[in-house]
């Protein structure tokens, strides 16, 4: 029997590969929510996260001017920094919550925690249960779940480690340090190491936002104590936050905030140097991109990507554009 992905990757491979997008777009969040990361419901639904000002989730529906609406606040933090659907229950979710502040372009530290949020059977509002403080960690990040297991992964930017935590026993470990991890101090005060983090194919994938790059190496999540490799940079000055793998094919996605853009490394491309498939650097297509992520059964096919408007309103606080989800269709 064919395993599902495999499924999925031949039905990817059938339709003619043409170069058309086909782009959609929600309507804007409410001016002042930087819209940092993503996760999707049984349904489809995106549900986003604002940091910046209040810890907001909202839900979108992923239809052309669908309306962001807050399901969730939290009351003991300023943002949402990351979301991930939980690896064993459907329509459960980790998230991660905590203080960083833009002006001065820092984390309060002790202020992360993490939490498990669940949608009662026909609820439209989450029970949210507080799991465990993150006071070892500097500054959370991504945030993805270990399939089959109670772990998740985070990435901690600021100290430029990959931590596991376990939502059952709540036993939170390091599992991966490396150089190619941390944040470089000549960006200052710009201080952003690991950002992106995926486990497909295989292999354990990061992005890291100082360094410009994306990198691999063979990874389960499961390893005791931990990972230990080389990396191999798979992706070069690229200006990234969060990115998205094919799953099928390897090609590479990424939400290059800095250059307002949607990045795009072919596996089988002979350059590391990403194309740009969506905006650039003065465009107002795609405003600060922070996320990006397959639409549900639309693997391979059609992206969902987070964005928060024109960066520099997070400095300035002169706030002129709520960020928006746009949908693309890479096929049409
Ligand atoms: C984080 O922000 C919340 C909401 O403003 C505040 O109540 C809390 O004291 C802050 N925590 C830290 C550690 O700064
Ligand atoms: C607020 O957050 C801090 C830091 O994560 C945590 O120690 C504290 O228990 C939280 N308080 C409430 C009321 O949730
Ligand atoms: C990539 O490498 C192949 C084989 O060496 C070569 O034929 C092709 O021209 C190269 N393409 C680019 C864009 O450099
Ligand atoms: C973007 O705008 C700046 C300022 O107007 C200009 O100097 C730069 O050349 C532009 N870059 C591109 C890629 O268009
Ligand atoms: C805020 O930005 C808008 C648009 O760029 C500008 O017209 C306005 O003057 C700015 N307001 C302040 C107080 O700087």
């Amino acid at each position: 029997m064919l395993s599902p992905i495999y499924a999925i990757c031949l039905a990817i491979l059938l339709p003619a590969v043409t170069h058309g997008l086909k782009v959609e777009r929600s309507q804007n969040f409410p001016l002042s929510f930087e819209i940092e990361n993503v996760a999707l419901r049984p349904s489809g639904a995106a549900l986003a996260l604002s940091y910046a000002s209040e810890a907001h989730i909202f839900e979108v529906p992923i239809r052309a001017n669908a309306t962001p609406k807050v399901i969730y606040t939290f009351q003991n933090a300023t943002g949402v920094a990351s979301i991930t659907a939980s690896p064993l229950k459907e329509d459960e979710y980790i998230v991660i919550t905590g203080n960083f502040s833009f002006l001065t372009i820092a984390p309060a530290p002790g202020s992360y925690a993490i939490h498990r949020l669940t949608f009662p059977p026909h609820s439209a509002t989450p029970i949210v249960e507080f799991l465990a403080p993150l006071t070892a960690l500097s500054q959370p990040n991504g945030l993805i779940a270990v399939p089959g297991t109670p772990s998740v992964l985070i990435a901690d930017s600021r100290d430029g480690i990959v931590w596991r935590f376990n939502t059952k026993t709540l036993k939170l470990e390091q599992y991966f340090d490396h150089p190619l991890l941390k944040p470089l101090a000549s960006s200052a005060p710009i201080l952003f190491g690991v950002n992106g983090i995926k486990l497909t194919r295989g292999y354990f994938y990061f992005s890291n936002s100082n360094q410009e790059i994306v990198a691999r190496l063979p990874g389960t999540g499961c390893e005791t104590p931990g990972l230990s490799g080389t990396p191999e940079i798979v992706v070069t000055e690229t200006p990234i936050d969060d990115f998205i793998v094919n799953e099928c094919n390897g090609d590479l996605y990424l939400a290059q905030n800095f250059v307002n853009s949607l990045g795009f490394r072919a596996a089988k491309s002979n350059s590391t140097v990403p194309t740009i498939l969506l905006g650039g650097v003065n465009s107002t297509e795609l405003q600060e991109p922070s996320a990006v992520i397959w639409a549900k059964g639309e693997e391979g096919r059609k992206l969902i990507v987070t964005s928060s408007g024109p960066v520099e309103q997070f400095e300035t606080q002169n706030f002129t554009e709520g960020g928006r989800l746009t949908f693309i269709e890479l096929d049409s």
